[in-house]
């Protein structure tokens, strides 16, 4: 046993070991990656749409197109390829704004950016996900779409986001990179709004090493996302496109992606079902524990349970916790530290907040149909800086045993108790 002196005061740590690291995908790669990649090269076509209808990367897509329900998906080569695309699909272009929120990571803003609209930057709740009243606040007449960003597998409030963008007319984009699985109210992630985007990243829950997923429902949409991924598409079949041709670029995925993101497709299922068991049984034996607090969730049964995320009431007792726990032997960290540059935090996002841009003339930022006003400022979203800093995190993999998950609820408590 430990013992009640924490173990940043010199007693004995809870943990009576090291955690796994707390890879989810990459954890799960195998013989059977091995083999589906290998069977790929030893083909000699890495090229997709050298057999379109029976091609890897085919396959995976109506993997996403059966989980999300959607009507159409397109593999591409990476999350942000995907947002790009999305963007692209959903008609945005220079003076344009999206409402991103001010807790994401860095590809989202640059992502608008890249497409000629300008980032409009909204609080985050305690949730740490995009606040639907801060949403509304920041409409303007310049307002195109909001993105939705589910960041490390917590869904947004999906039902207040969509009321918001049904009533002023907006497009919705769900960022789904760190969320692949999840669900809110039963409904996937990534099929609420007209586009969702996923990434398979090395860090992503599966894995295809690069690789993204746009997914959609109107035609429209999914045929402008794909003219953008390929500058030759547009003229493959006219006949069947009622979209005219524009310039595109090369965001496809290859055969070696394709054929790893499908073997990790069908790991997803296990891998969640133990992430959620592990927070689920987390979450439960620490719920009534005095001076801890679960942070709210818009919705925790489709939740990925790859983190559990604790809310304290002030950034120093919220880092002393971290820190206490990190004694204990628990990888536990605080989200937002003003001397860590961590680009999932808008005030990191130093481009955004500079205007800068690799167009000499300083686009989109300088276009007459931007509002020249605009500026950004570190400390502009108070309220998700704020939240950050109050939030603790313990990432959960399908990787840690029970005796893990005992550890945690251990230190949790024995920390709790001598905290308060
Ligand atoms: C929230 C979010 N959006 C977009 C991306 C971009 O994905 P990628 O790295 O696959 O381009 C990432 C991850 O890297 C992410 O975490």
């Amino acid at each position: 046993m430990s013992g009640n002196k924490l173990a940043i005061d010199g007693g004995r740590p809870v943990a009576e070991g090291a955690f796994p690291a707390a890879w989810l995908g990459p954890a799960e790669i195998g013989e059977e990656e091995v083999e589906a990649v290998s069977a790929v090269v030893r083909s000699q076509r890495l090229f997709r749409f050298l057999d379109h209808e029976n091609s890897q990367c085919s396959k995976l897509e109506a993997h996403f197109r059966n989980m999300t329900g959607s009507q159409y998906a397109l593999a591409v080569g990476g999350g942000t390829a995907a947002l790009i695309c999305g963007l692209v699909g959903i008609g945005v272009g220079d003076g344009d704004e999206i409402i991103v929120p001010g807790y994401t990571y860095i590809a989202s803003p640059s992502a608008v950016l890249i497409c000629g609209g300008v980032p409009v930057i909204a609080e985050t709740d305690d949730s740490l996900t995009i606040d639907p009243d801060d949403i509304e606040r920041k409409i303007t007449e310049r307002t195109k779409a909001i993105m939705p960003v589910h960041m490390r597998g917590m869904p947004c409030d999906m039902e207040r986001i969509m009321d918001v963008a049904r009533r002023h007319d907006l497009r919705v984009i769900e960022d789904c990179a760190q969320a692949c699985g999840g669900s809110y109210r039963g409904q996937m992630l990534g099929s609420f709004g007209d586009v969702g985007c996923f990434s398979l990243q090395q860090f992503k829950v599966i894995t295809a090493g690069e690789g993204g997923m746009v997914v959609a429902n109107r035609r429209e949409v999914f045929e402008r996302a794909a003219i953008r991924h390929d500058s030759a598409m547009c003229f493959w079949n006219p006949e069947d496109t009622t979209v005219g041709p524009f310039p595109g670029g090369n965001f496809r995925m290859n055969e070696m992606e394709g054929a790893l993101g499908c073997v990790q497709f069908g790991r997803l299922a296990g891998i969640l079902a133990r992430t959620r068991e592990l927070a689920k049984r987390i979450r439960e034996a620490v719920a009534d524990y005095d001076g801890l607090q679960l942070s709210p969730s818009h919705d925790i049964e489709g939740d990925l349970g790859i983190s559990i995320a604790l809310l304290f009431d002030t950034g120093e007792r919220a880092k002393w916790f971290a820190q206490a726990l990190r004694a204990e032997g628990i990888p536990a960290g605080s989200m937002y530290d003003e001397g860590i540059p961590d680009r999932h935090i808008f005030r990191f996002w130093e481009y955004v907040m500079e205007k800068r841009s690799a167009d000499p003339h300083g686009r989109p930022w300088t276009s007459p149909l931007h509002d020249q006003t605009r500026e950004y400022s570190p400390d502009m979203c108070p309220r998700t800086l704020d939240a950050l800093g109050r939030t603790v995190t313990i990432p959960l993999a399908q990787t840690y045993e029970d005796r893990h998950a005992d550890w945690i609820i251990r230190a949790l408590g024995k920390v709790a108790v001598a905290s308060e």
